[in-house]
This record gives structure tokens, sequence and C-alpha cells, in this order.
């Protein structure tokens, strides 16, 4: 087994963790928590969402947000952007970032039935938004262009269909590249996946074909997350999305719970010799910034661990 000897940590707690959240949080408590979070050496924020503000309320401040935070040049600020009017509302308020910090996410899913119930639209309908979204980029000077990344959520299993066969996510990632995704993102939606589906899903897409870099977006739901993480490093993927405290698991939506909490990465990390840049201390911080704004205890086991015993 060999492990590598650094991790590149996404942190998507102010949009994945805060969009599941249902208590409002004020457009001040946002900006605060991105910014203790790009203190803490995180160099990948997710920040915030374009979709439609009636699909999520929580975040329909994003232009606000992306326009207030604190800017450092060395860090990628994502925004997730589900269509043409997203990509719009986007660009009016991006320009204030320099252009090696701009960053766009598009997502689909590997199921249909997810995919209809998320945004509307068929997985094809899905991939033609994203073809009409990276014509307007491909029009835009190169070094003005966003980097992008591409969410697969339901990667391994869907809510409504059951386990996902690898050959399904493997289809939608080809033409992700093909449409000039720089990075996939394979979602463990709703934090179901052992670590046979991680193996399975990564051998094929590590051999078959040049499907761009992998990230793997983790949810917790089941416990199950460090050791399908374990098994991604074990298979070569580098790239994880986690969420300060573990944000976004809400005890009233049922089925809905957080994202393997960065805390909960970062102790496994340290302990294992493997650099990630970003001072755990200051990621305990920044979820003390963001928890007095919803209305339960951050689920985050290191977290509890690191505010009782220091460590
Ligand atoms: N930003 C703001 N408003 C938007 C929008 C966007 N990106 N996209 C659509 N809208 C508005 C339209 O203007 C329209 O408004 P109106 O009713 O006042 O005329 C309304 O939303 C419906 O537009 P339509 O194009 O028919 O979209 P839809 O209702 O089929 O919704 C999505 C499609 C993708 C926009 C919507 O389902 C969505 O935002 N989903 C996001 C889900 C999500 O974030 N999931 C978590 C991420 S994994
Ligand atoms: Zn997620």
């Amino acid at each position: 087994m060999g492990f590598p000897n650094s991790v590149r940590i996404v942190e998507v707690g102010p949009r994945d963790g805060l969009q599941n959240e249902a208590a409002p949080v004020p457009l001040e408590a946002k900006v605060r928590f991105v910014n203790a979070l790009s203190a803490s050496g995180l160099r990948d924020i997710e920040v915030t969402s374009f979709v439609s503000p009636g699909a999520v309320p929580q975040l329909a401040d994003a232009a606000d947000v992306l326009g207030a935070i604190e800017v450092r040049p060395d860090t990628t600020y994502w925004c997730l952007v589900p269509n043409a009017q997203g990509l719009e509302r986007w660009l009016e308020t991006s320009g204030r970032l320099p252009a090696g910090s701009r960053g766009i996410a598009l997502f689909t899913a590997a199921s249909e039935t997810f995919n209809q119930r998320n945004v509307r639209a068929s997985i094809d309908e899905s991939l033609r938004r994203f073809q009409e979204i990276m014509t307007v980029l491909q029009s835009m000077p190169a070094p003005e262009r966003p980097r992008v990344r591409g969410y697969i959520s339901t990667a391994f299993v869907c809510p409504y269909e059951g386990a996902v066969e690898p050959a399904a996510v493997q289809s939608i990632a080809v033409r992700l590249v093909d449409l000039g995704v720089q990075e996939l993102s394979l979602g463990d939606t709703i934090g179901a996946a052992t670590p046979i589906q991680i193996r399975a899903l990564l051998r094929m897409l590590l051999t078959e074909g040049d499907v761009g870099d992998l990230a793997l977006h983790l949810h917790d739901t089941r416990g199950t997350a460090l050791a399908n993480v374990l098994e991604s490093l074990d298979l070569g993927v580098t790239a994880f999305d986690t969420s300060a405290g573990g944000l976004g698991g809400c005890p009233f939506a049922p089925g809905a719970s957080g994202n393997l909490a960065t805390e909960d990465l970062l102790y496994m990390l340290n302990g294992m010799g493997i650099e990630t840049g970003v001072d755990l201390g200051a990621v305990v911080d920044a979820s003390g910034v963001i928890e007095p704004f919803i209305n339960h205890q951050l689920p985050s086991k290191e977290l509890a661990a690191y505010r009782s015993a220091g460590f």
C-alpha cells in the first residue's frame, strides 16, 4: 500500500454544508466563515451556489457572498453553477477575483431519478446545459477563464434507484471531460458507499481512458467516509471534498447528512504524515464561527475531541 505525500482538500462547507441547513444564516456570518476557512490554509473553497433561489433559499445571497469575502490570490473560490442563468449571475460578481482564483463547479448525477429531482432535467439535458456554459467560457480570453470541475452525484448509490453501475459513471465522466471539465468530483451523495464500491469505480476510471483529475466527494452518513478515503488514497486519488465540522447534517431532514468533516480528515492525514497545508486548529476556529448560526451541534468527531482534549 502506498500513500501520497500530500493531499488537496476542497472545502465545501459554505455551499454543500449550508445549503442543507434549515436556519437562514446571515450574510455576515457566511463571509466570516469563508474568511476563517481561507485563514486556515485551505486553498480551494466552494463559497456559494448560483442555483435558483427557489430551489435553495439559503444561498440566495450568492452574489453578496462572492462580493464580500476576503480574496487571497493563492486560493480558488469555487461556485456551483447549474445553467446559463447561473453563469450570468456568476459573471457579474466574479470579476473581482484575480483570474487564477476563479472556479466554477457544474453538477449532474449518475442516476436519472436523482438528477430529475435535483435539477428537473435528464442527465442528457444537464450535459446540454453544460455545453452552453462551456461555450460561453471558451469565448473568454484564456487567462480570464475559470477552472471548471464537474460533480457526478450519486456515483455509487442513488436513494431512489439503489446501487449505481460503475460503467454508468464512466460514460458520464468521459462526456464531461470531452466538454472541457478539468476535474471530476465523484459524489457519494447519501454517504452509503463502502470501500468495495470505491475500488470498483476508481479501478475502472483509472484504468480505462483519460478522465482527467479525480476527487472524491464523500458524505459521512453511515460512518464509512474515512474508510473510503483510505481506499481512494491507496488507488492514487489525492483530492477530497470536505466540510468544516461536518456541516450539513440536519436532524430534521431525513436522509440529508453532512460531508466528511474537514477536521476528521485532517486528523487522520496529519497522523499519517500526509501534508495538506491546512491548520487543524484554525479549521476548528472556523467551525466555531458558523456553529452559533445553525440550530444543532456540528457532528465532526475530531471537532469534539479537539475542543475537549486540545488535539
Ligand atoms: N439563478 C436564479 N434563478 C434561476 C436560475 C439560476 N441559476 N435558474 C433558473 N432560475 C429561475 C428562472 O428565472 C425561473 O424564474 P421565474 O419562475 O421567476 O420565471 C425559475 O427559476 C424556473 O426556471 P427554469 O429554467 O424552468 O428552471 P427549473 O425550475 O427547471 O429549475 C434549476 C432548474 C437547475 C435551476 C433548479 O432545479 C436548481 O437550481 N436546482 C439546484 C438544486 C441544487 O442546488 N442542488 C444541490 C446541488 S447538488
Ligand atoms: Zn455533497
